[in-house]
């Protein structure tokens, strides 16, 4: 069965509560959730983690190879500063998905630089809590039809 990994970087234990005016009020259990009642109905088994810490997501990634067909990632701060991650994906070769709540381009400078979408299948912003079933629905199409 097709396994799907959802990994989720540093604040985004805070869903809920962290400005809620830029992230929504819905919360990171409650988008496990959603993710899961899509999951089920796509017919793909899902993983679904959370990590303040950059090594443990390097971590992560490299145990996705053999384990995960996809994976979407929300990297936070991550996604503008690490070529760890960058690198663990490349390495990995786990197609990838970069996820973020918030449309990153539409936000200060330093935002809009991204070493994740340089690895990655495609990119999903702005759409809030929805941009995670968005992205599984996408991901789950990519592995099945190359799309
Ligand atoms: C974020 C956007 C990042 O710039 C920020 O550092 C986050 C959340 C998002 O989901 O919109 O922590 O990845």
């Amino acid at each position: 069965m097709t396994s799907i990994l959802i990994l989720n970087g540093p604040n985004l234990n805070l869903l809920g509560t962290r400005q809620p005016e830029v992230y929504g009020t819905t919360t990171l259990g409650d988008i496990e959730a959603q993710c899961r009642a899509v999951a089920e109905d796509l017919g793909v088994t899902l993983a679904f983690a959370q990590s303040n810490a950059e090594g443990a997501l390097v971590n992560r990634i490299h145990d996705a190879r053999g384990t995960h067909h996809g994976l979407i990632l929300n990297a936070g701060a991550y996604t503008h500063t690490s070529i760890a991650l960058m690198d663990a994906i490349s390495s990995t070769e786990v197609p990838t998905i970069e996820l973020h709540l918030s449309n990153i381009h539409a936000r200060e400078d330093f935002r809009h630089t991204s070493y994740i979408a340089r690895v990655a299948v495609g990119v999903i912003c702005g759409f809030g809590a929805h941009g995670y079933t968005l992205a599984l629905q996408a991901m789950a199409r990519h592995l099945e039809t190359g799309a």
